[in-house]
Parts: structure tokens; C-alpha cells; sequence
């Protein structure tokens, strides 16, 4: 345990013994400071209870990151007495290069599946020859996610472990100490277990999947195929700050302790409820099986109305000792089991196929229905996704088709009845030009999907181009949201994001429905955004692959458009997470004459065009266009702020031993593989005193 979780269980008082018992001796400031932290900590750790898992913040968010910022601070100044569970870790930061595998302290075993009533029956059969009729189950969501095994030690956080083989799985500790639900102390006036372990499901809501989604299809990277993979896909990322940033949540639905304090799991769950953790709200206990139909029926319809994808039903026996009694087969409990929802599915006619060009340019397929009433909602429209889809189904107009609707938001296209096809039907042609500004389509080697490339004046991509550009990330420009782009466009008052500049007042009055007062809001928006920093403006201007991080770090290193527009291809390398692709989207986008004459034009409207980061003044220039790697462990000094360090002499750090690699600096039980690889290559090994002689920090 470290000091300041030593801190955690002392009084005020208790304090000075504390001191006697450790060797470290601490001045009066520092004690000050410990205090500060501990109390910073506890207060954080609270208000991020009632914010995420309550929702019923009691400080304003202005007041919650100044907390924060003060906790940070301090943290840095004092890092010997930061909490490892700190609420600073839900942002993230620690880099894991690769999962640790561990061992289970018990099983993580599976459920028995079930698909229709009579199984059910069958298995409440069993139950009651076992144990007989006086039981009670409690029925809760089977969450479509990620199962993890989380423990706690003395009620702090120490290790959260994925399912893995169920034996075994890997420590994914960092990250899921980044998920906002889950505490990171525990607090409770009932007696917590010394030692023991949660298990639940980590989820991605639906809301944060889609936007994941789109960001990804805006990046050109392929989407994740559903909110599970794109769970798996964000609990596996080695930066945990990135992690941090996406909206994965956790249920809880299994508590286990050495020794059961409570005789059921409904207890279990209400006291897991209490210490803070986020239990759900959709468990219930019952009392006979028909009631166990009752839950199940009812959630066939409303799953579809929850924020989170779920796949069926579980269903547990409630008392401890009868689950003893019932006990496991070899690879299941006897006393749960899950029931599945079937996808629900309903046929009817496909009227047309029509095209939709996205704001990449990207072409999708749609089916538009005659609508047919699917799991309590109208379908009028699914997605055909591609040539290859529309291909692999053979559907054609007129054809009758199987609609369903899974765990997805958006309905899908099973299959066609051949049976009813008309003798007229004819095979679908993709078509082979623009539906929106007839430019003939491209399908790239190797690739699904069709695209426009006419990007600077199909319609919807320039439309897309500007909402971007308007959007809250990037301009944030007040009073001018998709609908106002789409209508300024359509009446030809703009045409691209340049021309939002030129507009008058009495133009913008023209658009139907725009009354003064939000015409002078949208003049006064866009006034306004000309003070929007150089980042912001770069991200704001569309360059494929260019997203909000990319826009920051370009931003923060050529420190003006101009500069950036010069760079080679190598220069764009060297800075941090800059590779290939983008440095060519980047050279691509200035070779465009359009495009520059756009950025001129934006130039003599007054928008920057020049960072003004004051961190970027360099303490000196003795690294630059150098690359370090930091290895191992140095005494008094943490990695990242030698990090830091690199960076605050123009050099960037590394993250493997490569022929490019510039400097190693080595630390105390480095690994020897590195340090060999390091000597073949001939690279140059410093240790931290050449280090801070070479940087003059010493
Ligand atoms: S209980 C020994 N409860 O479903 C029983 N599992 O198919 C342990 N799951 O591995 C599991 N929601 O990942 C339980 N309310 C819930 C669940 C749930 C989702 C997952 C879990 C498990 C899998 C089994």
C-alpha cells in the first residue's frame, strides 16, 4: 500500500503514528499537501459517483474540472503521494504495451442457452427435483458486451481482468479504470470484504457507438461491425487516455467474496448498488416461473427502447445455498440460465432500391419497403450496404423480402422469398454514376463499397464538408447548425466554407424561416469564429484523415499554415502519430488550387492561420530531429515527465528500438532484449545523468 492509501484509514491524529511507522519524513507543507490530495480524492471519487451512476451531480462541471485541475496539479508536485485509484485515472494516461495474462482467482464460466418456453420449463423442472418448489429467481438483462472480473482490496480498485479462456484472461486494469460507473474507492457504512471480486459486463452505448462509427467512416477507417466488437475494440487500446474518451460503461451482476455476507444474490446486488457500483435497474426478483415469462415477454419489445444492446434474458436462482446445492456442470451452472431472443423478422415488398451519397462521398444502398410492423416499430427502410450485398441476395425490385431486426438499430435485409418472384423481375444494375451530381462512381481495388470523387462540388459532400466545418469541434460557430448549411447552399448564398465569410445580413434574411434575430445570430457566429484557434480552423478544413488529435499535433508543431503547407512528407513524419497516409492527404489537399484559394481567401478574412501555443517555446533546441526512447525505471524521476523533457528540447519520443532511433536512454531493469537490439543497431545508450547534461538540465 502506498502512503497516501496508508492515509486513507488514519485520522488526522494518527497521522504522526503513521510517520513512526514509515521512514519517510515529511515537513509540515507536505503533510499539508498529502492531506489536500487525500481529501481532493475522496471528494472527486464522490462527485464522480453521483455524476455518472446517480446522475445527480451536486457542482457544476466549471467546479468539478477546477477540483480536478487543483488534484492534477498537486499530483504532479507530490507524485509519491498520489492514490493509485485517484480519480485522475479516469482520464487516462498510462500506456499499456502489452496485456499481462492472469489467472482467474475462480472460473469465469458461461450460461446455458435457451430459446423458447419449453426449455425454460425444463430447466425449472430440474431446479424443483433438485431443491424442491420453495425457491426464487431473480431475472435480470443479458448484456451484449464484454464480460470482466474486477477486484478490490481494502475497498480500493487493484485489478480488472477480461474473461479471456475463462481461466485465464488479460489485465486490463488501466483501462477500466478509465470507465466513468465504475469507483475506483469504495465507500459504505456496512463492513466492505477485506478482498473480493465484481463481475460484470462492459458495454458500449448505442449513442457512443454511432458517433465512434461515423468518426471512423469520416477517417476512412472501416467501421466496427456492431457496439460489441467496438466495446472489445476500446477495452483492448493500449493509451488508456484514449479510452478514456470513449463512453464505455460497466453492469455489475455477480458478487463474489470469499465469504457470502449476504444469503442471496438480490442482497448482493442491492449492497453492490450501495458501494457504487452500477448495478442496472432492470433486475427483478420473482417468485414462479410465469413471472419469469412476464419479464421475458416484455423485454422482446422495450430492449429495442434501451440505450445498450442486449441478447436475451439471464435468469438465476436467488438463494446462495440452494445454488450450492443445485451446483455447476463442467462448464455451466445449474441454478442460471439464459434465454436468447430470436431476431424477430417479418416479410414484405421491396419498392425500390435507391442511393444515398454519404459526406465522403461514400454511395449506399437503400431498401425502401412497403412499411411493415417489426418488434413495436414501422420499417419503411433498411440497408443494403453495398454492390456485394445487393450481389450476395440477388434482390430486385418488386421482390417480397425478410426483414429483421436483431440486437442493431437499423433493420436488415435476411433473404428474398424466390417463391414470390415475378417472371418480370430484372437483376439490379448498381448504378454506375452520381445520383447526386452525376459524376461517374469509383470503386477502388479490393474495396465494397462505391464512391463519388467529385469531393468539391457533389452537393452532399459539400454540404458535409461545411457542417464539419460549422460543427462544435471544429468552428463552433454559433447560430449555423446542419439545417441553416443545407438551406444557405441550397439557395446558392455559399458554396463552400470561404463564403460563409463573404455573407450579408440581409442575405441570410432571405432564408425561409429566419427571422432577424437569428439571422444577426448567424452574422454574429460567424464574426465570432474568426477567433477560433489555428487547430481548430486546420480540423475544421476536412483534410481526409486530418481529425481533431491529428489538427492539434500538426498545429502545435508547424505552428502555422503556412509551414505546414511546406512540409515534405518526412517532416510530417517526424511528428507523433503522423504516418504515410495522412502526410499525403495533407500534400493533396494544398496541390488542390481550389483549395489554397479558399485559405487565402479565409486569410484576408481574419482567421488564424498561426498557432498560438505558448507552450511551443522550446527550453532548447538540442533535440531536435532526434529521437529518444526512455527504458526502465530512474530514481526520482518519472517517465513521463523525462517525456516531457524530450519534447521540451524539440525531440520526440520513440517507442521502440528502431535503426532510426536516435538516443536509448536506459534506466534500471531495462530489458536486456532492447538493450541488445540497441547495441546491434549501434545505437547511442545514455544513462539519466548524460541525459540531463545533454538537455543542460543538470
Ligand atoms: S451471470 C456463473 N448475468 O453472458 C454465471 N452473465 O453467456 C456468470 N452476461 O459470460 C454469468 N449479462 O459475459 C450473468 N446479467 C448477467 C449477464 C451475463 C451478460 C454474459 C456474461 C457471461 C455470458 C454467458
Amino acid at each position: 500500500m502506498n502512503f497516501i492509501s496508508k492515509l486513507k484509514f488514519l485520522t488526522f491524529e494518527s497521522y504522526h503514528q503513521c510517520f513512526a511507522s514509515t521512514i519517510l519524513i515529511l515537513d509540515f507543507m507536505s503533510l499539508e499537501k498529502a492531506k489536500r490530495i487525500h481529501q481532493l480524492t475522496q471528494e472527486l471519487n464522490q462527485h464522480n459517483y453521483n455524476y455518472y451512476v446517480l446522475s445527480e451531480p451536486t457542482i457544476s462541471d466549471f467546479e468539478f474540472d477546477n477540483l480536478l485541475k487543483e488534484l492534477e496539479l498537486l499530483e504532479s508536485e507530490y507524485p509519491s503521494y498520489v492514490d493509485p485509484n485517484s480519480p485522475t485515472k479516469k482520464v487516462g494516461g498510462e500506456i499499456t504495451k502489452e496485456f499481462k495474462t492472469v489467472q482467474h482467482s475462480y472460473p469465469m464460466l458461461s450460461l446455458g442457452n435457451t430459446y423458447n418456453e419449453k426449455d425454460l420449463t425444463d430447466f425449472d423442472e430440474r431446479i424443483k427435483k433438485s431443491i424442491g418448489d420453495n425457491f426464487e429467481y431473480v431475472c435480470e438483462l443479458k448484456y451484449d458486451g464484454l464480460s470482466i472480473g474486477i477486484r478490490y482490496e481494502k475497498g480500493i480498485l487493484v485489478q480488472a481482468i477480461t474473461r479471456g479462456d475463462g481461466i485465464q484472461g488479460d489485465d486490463v486494469t488501466a483501462n477500466v479504470k478509465t470507465i466513468k460507473t465504475i469507483p475506483l474507492v469504495l465507500k459504505s457504512k456496512v463492513k466492505i470484504p477485506d478482498s473480493f471480486e465484481i463481475r460484470g459486463e462492459i458495454v458500449m452505448p448505442l449513442k457512443g457507438f454511432e458517433r465512434l462509427n461515423q468518426q471512423r467512416i469520416d477517417q476512412d477507417e472501416a467501421p466496427f461491425a456492431n457496439p460489441r466488437n467496438c466495446a472489445s475494440g476500446t477495452l483492448k487500446m493500449q493509451d488508456s487516455r484514449e479510452v478514456a474518451r470513449r463512453p464505455l460503461d460497466c453492469f455489475l451482476y455477480y458478487f463474489l467474496a470469499p465469504e457470502n455476507q449476504f444469503p442471496t444474490h438480490f442482497e448482493s446486488i442491492e449492497f453492490a448498488k450501495e458501494l457504487g457500483f452500477n448495478v442496472g435497474k432492470y433486475y427483478r426478483k420473482v417468485g414462479s416461473l410465469q413471472e419469469v415469462f412476464d419479464y421475458i415477454k416484455y423485454w422482446e419489445n422495450e430492449r429495442f427502447k434501451l440505450p445498450f444492446d442486449i441478447d436475451g434474458i439471464v435468469i438465476k436462482v436467488n438463494s446462495y445455498a440452494q445454488q450450492e446445492e443445485l451446483g455447476y456442470t463442467a462448464k455451466v451452472p445449474r441454478w442460471a440460465i439464459s434465454y436468447k431472443y430470436k431476431a424477430q423478422s417479418a416479410a414484405t415488398i421491396l419498392n425500390e432500391i435507391s442511393y444515398q451519397v454519404g459526406r465522403t462521398g461514400n454511395i449506399t444502398p437503400v431498401a425502401n419497403l412497403r412499411p411493415v410492423l417489426l418488434a413495436g416499430t414501422t420499417v419503411k427502410r433498411a440497408t443494403l450496404h453495398n454492390a456485394n450485398e445487393i450481389e450476395r441476395l440477388d434482390i430486385r425490385e418488386g421482390d417480397t423480402v425478410f426483414v429483421e431486426k436483431g440486437g442493431e438499430i437499423i433493420p436488415k435485409i435476411t433473404g428474398v422469398d424466390l417463391t414470390k418472384r415475378r417472371a418480370d423481375s430484372e437483376v439490379t444494375k448498381f448504378i454506375s454514376t452520381c445520383p447526386e451530381c452525376s459524376t461517374p462512381l469509383v470503386r477502388r481495388e479490393g474495396e465494397a463499397n462505391h464512391f463519388c470523387p467529385n469531393e468539391s462540388h457533389c452537393p452532399p459532400q459539400v454540404i458535409g464538408k461545411i457542417i464539419h466545418f460549422v460543427s462544435r469541434k471544429a468552428m463552433d460557430i454559433d447560430g449555423v447548425g446542419a439545417e441553416t448549411v443545407e438551406q444557405l447552399y441550397r439557395s446558392g448564398l455559399i458554396h463552400n466554407y470561404a463564403d460563409l465569410y463573404d455573407l450579408k445580413f440581409e442575405e441570410v434574411l432571405t432564408l425561409e424561416r429566419m427571422a432577424e434575430k437569428s439571422a444577426q445570430n448567424v452574422i454574429d457566429g460567424i464574426e465570432k469564429s474568426k477567433q477560433q484557434p489555428f487547430e481548430r480552423v486546420l480540423f475544421g478544413l476536412g483534410i481526409r484523415l486530418v481529425g481533431e488529435t491529428v489538427a492539434k499535433k500538426l498545429a502545435q508543431y508547424f505552428k502555422s499554415i503556412d509551414a505546414l503547407r511546406a512540409a515534405t512528407k518526412d517532416e510530417m513524419n517526424f511528428v507523433p502519430e503522423i504516418g504515410d497516409k495522412i502526410a499525403e492527404s495533407i500534400i493533396a489537399f494544398f496541390a488542390d488550387e481550389e483549395n489554397v484559394s479558399l485559405l487565402t481567401r479565409m486569410k484576408a478574412h481574419g482567421l488564424q492561420f498561426v498557432s498560438e501555443y505558448k507552450d511551443l517555446v522550446l527550453d532548447s533546441d538540442v533535440l531536435l530531429g532526434k529521437s529518444v526512447l526512455i527504458s526502465g525505471v530512474f530514481e526520482g524521476y518519472d517517465r513521463d515527465e523525462l517525456k516531457k523533457r524530450v519534447e521540451a528540447h524539440g525531440g520526440k519520443n520513440a517507442s521502440g528500438v528502431t535503426a532510426k532511433l536516435d538516443y536509448l536512454l536506459a534506466g534500471e531493469n531495462m530489458g536486456p532484449a532492447k538493450l541488445e537490439k540497441a547495441e546491434k543497431l549501434k545505437i547511442k545508450i545514455i544513462s539519466l545523468q548524460e541525459f540531463l547534461e545533454l538537455v543542460g538540465d543538470k
